[in-house]
């Protein structure tokens, strides 16, 4: 299992030398005191304001911690289990990681393989690398770094699984750094998801609209659906859900504040999972 990263500014491979990450060119990357590294270049944006900011990452942490999205990735971390078994020490990019619940969850199911955790939000790679850190026992197969899926700092034909739960796509990055038969593996909402928090805010509660994927590169193997009721027992669990939603920015005060009143919430929970493999 030899996987570098590759150089964001010249594309040759990094390697680790001290406390950074250097190419041949001489472009260097730190490694923070949490383990992750930095592969964002300032290039057009700003990468501190990239991505889920500061407030996002802890509400999305406090709402997963609670649990209640395990089995989701208990699924997509067995599923990924499966279809490797064949492989001796398998590569696995979660692509879009956000604040690192699932990428741990993967890496603790997947023992034999290496999981890469890559997000545009430094603040939610920070977490990612806490969350690995503190883990018990300590996770060794796990790397994260500050990166876009659309520009994944990985050679071509690395990986074994890509997975991209609720987070953006990328048909060519993703189609690149597969293997061919590699598996994408996409995550996203069922209609009914969340619902029964949509009732309480919204007089006309709409269901979510399908995802729709134009991914060319790749076949539709499968299809799963996993569904479920979710039961949340006091305010401060229903305001740690509410906050890490994108309802979170758009509803009216009114309705937040007839939030604020529940003590529980029942709700479903509904996910797609689609597994597709490499053209
Ligand atoms: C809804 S969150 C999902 C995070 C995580 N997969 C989860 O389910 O908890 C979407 C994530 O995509 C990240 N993101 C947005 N644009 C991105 C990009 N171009 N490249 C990589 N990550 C991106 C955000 O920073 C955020 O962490
Ligand atoms: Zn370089």
């Amino acid at each position: 299992m030899n996987v570098n990263y590759l150089c964001p500014v010249c594309g040759q491979k990094l390697k680790i030398s001290e406390h950074s990450y250097k190419c041949r060119d001489g472009h260097s990357f730190d490694i923070s005191k949490k383990g992750y590294v930095n592969l964002l270049t300032t290039k057009g944006r700003n990468p501190v304001k990239s991505g889920d900011n500061k407030e996002m990452i802890r509400a999305r942490s406090a709402f997963l911690d609670l649990g209640l999205y395990k089995p989701l990735a208990q699924k997509i971390g067995q599923l990924s289990n499966s279809l490797t078994r064949e492989i001796k020490e398998p590569v696995i990019i979660d692509s879009g990681c956000g604040e690192g619940y699932y990428s741990c969850i993967y890496s603790e199911l997947n023992e034999r393989a290496l999981i890469f955790g890559i997000d545009i939000s430094k603040h939610g790679i920070d977490h990612a690398a806490s969350r690995a850190r503190s883990h018990t026992p300590p996770l060794q197969n796990i790397r994260f770094a500050a990166a876009s899926a659309f520009s994944l700092p990985f050679r071509e034909g690395c990986a074994d699984i890509v997975i991209s739960c609720f987070a953006p796509v990328s048909n060519d990055e993703y189609a690149r750094v597969l293997k061919k038969g590699g598996y994408l593996i996409i995550a996203s909402p069922t209609a009914r998801h969340l619902f029964g928090l949509k009732s309480v805010l919204y007089d006309k509660p709409y269901e979510n609209e399908p995802n729709v994927y134009s991914l060319n590169k790749f076949s539709l193997e499968d299809t799963l659906t996993l569904e479920y009721e979710g039961e949340l027992n006091s305010n401060v669990e229903i305001m740690a859900l509410f906050t890490m939603t994108p309802y979170y920015y758009k509803t009216p005060a009114e309705a937040v504040d007839r939030l604020k009143t529940y003590d529980s919430l029942k709700t479903e929970i509904g996910f797609e999972i689609r597994i597709y493999k490499k053209l």
